[in-house]
This record gives structure tokens, C-alpha cells and sequence, in this order.
């Protein structure tokens, strides 16, 4: 395994150079686009790690699984429903357009931007730091990684520009979809996307999933089962936004992007795989991960269709 990955890695690399380093979050700007690293752990805790897999990046967009789980874990599958859909869009991760003119009006899925910020809504808790910690409390858990905190730097970015997300939530009150203190919950989701990990962190929170929500070494229910099916769902169908079904036909794992050039892949029952390659391409999606986990699944036969 870790030969094929160092070899995979030296395929990919020159993909870095292609795309560009997501600019509309100015700190996230700052990445090295020429960064790539892969980690896999298996089943048995072994962990597989090559390239630049010591570096932290923010989980972006793949904080929306976890935030999902909570929301789930807090308000049940109807309260959540009732509010955000569980179709994909075909449209790019903050687009606005269909939120007024769909009928019931609500966002299509949790993953995309308004989805998620409605779904950040419900989790529980009194006050920013007390909801935030939740949230830090899972992924913690679900990486096993005492440590995992966000980055000032990232959150503040994306709270200073932020305005697109902002009107998508201040619409989304206007609908009756978000209640209560919109800035309180839009501040928990600048937070929730500045958390940062490595790839190993990546993928032990992956491997948890693939092993529907339990510890693989203690066998601990960290999130239940019913909830992780609907979260891995929702990465095969919504998971890499618009370009979720051709990363359904090439490479045939659930996943979820994220515009710090972060993926994060799990393999039912056989591996949890995290990605990194800043450099992304027109629709969010890191160009050198997406053909990192291509070769991976064409070598191991990963797909699951
Ligand atoms: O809300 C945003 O725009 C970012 N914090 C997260 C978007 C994202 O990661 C989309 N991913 N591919």
C-alpha cells in the first residue's frame, strides 16, 4: 500500500500545477498550491501516509457532515427535513437561484452553502462558544484527535466577506427557514469551516463512517447507524457538488470536498481516506485529489457500484 500511494502521489503531482488556490476567502489564498498528501487507514488501524500529510488545513465544507450528524443527533430526521431537502442541485456550492424559486421554498440539500447554514441553525446548545464546542467535540472524537481546533486567521476571512453566505441566511429567515439569531448561527458556520485537520485526521473520521459510525478498534457507537447512512448518502449524491456523479462514474466512493482543497473519502467496511491538493478546479474540487482517489480506486477496485 504505501509503495502504490508513493507512486500514485508521483503521478499526481504535476496536477497541482493546474486549477488555482481558492481566492474568495482571502487566508485561504495564502496555501501552497503545489501541496499534495494522501493518507488511508484500513480497518486494522494501520495507517498509510505519504506527501505532505504533517499540514493543517480548514475542513471547509466537509465540517457540513459533521454538522449534519448534530443536527440529526438533536432534532431528528423530520425536524431536519422539514427544513432542507435531500436533492442535488446541479448548481455550484452558493448559488441563491433556486432558494426563491423552488417550491416548498428550502435549500435542496445540507451540503450545499444555504443547506448547510440552515442545518448549522439547528444544532443545540446556549451561545456560539457552547455550540462550537459540540461540534469540536465530535470531530475529536470521530478522529481521535484531542487537539483539533480552528484557525483564527480562516475564520475571520470569511467572516469579514462572507456576504453571500450572510444574505443566504438572512433570506433563508425571511422564508422562516433559519430562526432566531441569524449572525449567532452564520458565525457558528465560519467557525465550523476554520476547524483544521490533517489527512490523517481526514481519514479517521472516514474510517468511522465506513464502519457505519463505530469505533473499528473499541466498537463504541460514536454516531448512529440511521444517521451515518443518510450522511454517506448524501456524500455519494451531493458530496462533491455539481460534479458529484461524474465522481460517482470515475471513482465510485462516497466523498465530500471542501474549498481548502481537502477530500475526505470513505470505503465501507475497508478504508478511511483523506486528500489534500489546494489547487482546485471551476467547481470547488481539488483537481491532483480527485485523480489521486481515481488511481486508488482503479488499483484496489474501490468503487461501490
Ligand atoms: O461557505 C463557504 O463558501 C466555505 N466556507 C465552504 C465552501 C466549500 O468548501 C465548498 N467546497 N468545495
Amino acid at each position: 500500500m504505501q509503495l502504490m500511494l508513493q507512486e500514485i502521489l508521483e503521478s499526481c503531482k504535476h496536477l497541482t500545477r493546474k486549477g488555482q488556490v481558492a481566492q474568495y476567502i482571502p487566508a485561504l489564498g495564502d496555501a501552497r498550491s503545489d501541496c499534495l498528501g494522501i493518507t488511508v487507514i484500513d480497518m486494522n488501524g494501520h495507517v498509510f501516509s505519504v506527501g505532505d500529510c504533517q499540514e493543517k488545513f480548514t475542513m471547509q465544507s466537509v465540517s457540513k457532515l459533521i454538522t449534519l450528524m448534530l443536527a440529526l443527533i438533536d432534532n431528528g430526521i423530520d425536524g431536519v427535513f422539514s427544513k432542507v431537502g435531500m436533492e442535488p442541485t446541479g448548481d455550484p456550492f452558493n448559488s441563491i437561484i433556486k432558494l426563491e424559486t423552488l417550491e416548498p421554498a428550502k435549500p435542496l440539500n445540507p451540503m450545499i452553502n444555504a443547506g448547510a447554514i440552515a442545518t448549522t441553525s439547528l444544532i443545540k446548545g446556549s451561545g456560539t462558544a457552547e455550540r462550537l464546542e459540540r461540534i469540536l467535540s465530535l470531530i475529536r472524537k470521530l478522529s481521535k484527535n484531542p487537539h483539533i481546533s480552528y484557525n483564527e486567521r480562516v475564520y475571520l476571512s470569511e467572516k469579514e466577506t462572507g456576504d453571500r453566505n450572510r444574505s443566504l441566511a438572512y433570506f433563508m429567515r425571511g422564508i422562516d427557514i433559519v430562526k432566531g439569531d441569524v449572525e449567532e448561527h452564520l458565525d457558528l458556520y465560519f467557525l465550523q469551516c476554520a476547524i483544521e485537520v490533517t489527512t490523517r485526521d481526514l481519514a479517521n473520521i472516514a474510517l468511522c463512517i465506513a464502519n457505519m459510525g463505530k469505533d473499528p478498534y473499541t466498537k463504541e457507537v460514536v454516531v448512529p447507524e440511521h444517521i451515518v447512512r443518510i450522511v454517506k448518502t448524501f456524500m455519494v449524491t451531493c458530496g462533491m457538488y455539481d460534479a458529484s456523479g461524474e465522481f460517482a462514474i470515475r471513482v465510485g466512493i462516497p466523498a465530500k470536498s471542501g474549498v481548502s482543497g481537502v477530500i475526505m473519502a470513505c470505503v465501507p467496511d475497508r478504508y478511511g481516506i483523506g486528500v489534500v491538493g489546494p489547487s482546485l478546479d471551476d467547481k470547488g474540487n481539488s483537481i491532483a485529489g480527485i485523480k489521486v482517489l481515481e488511481e486508488l480506486s482503479k488499483r484496489l477496485k474501490l468503487s461501490i457500484f
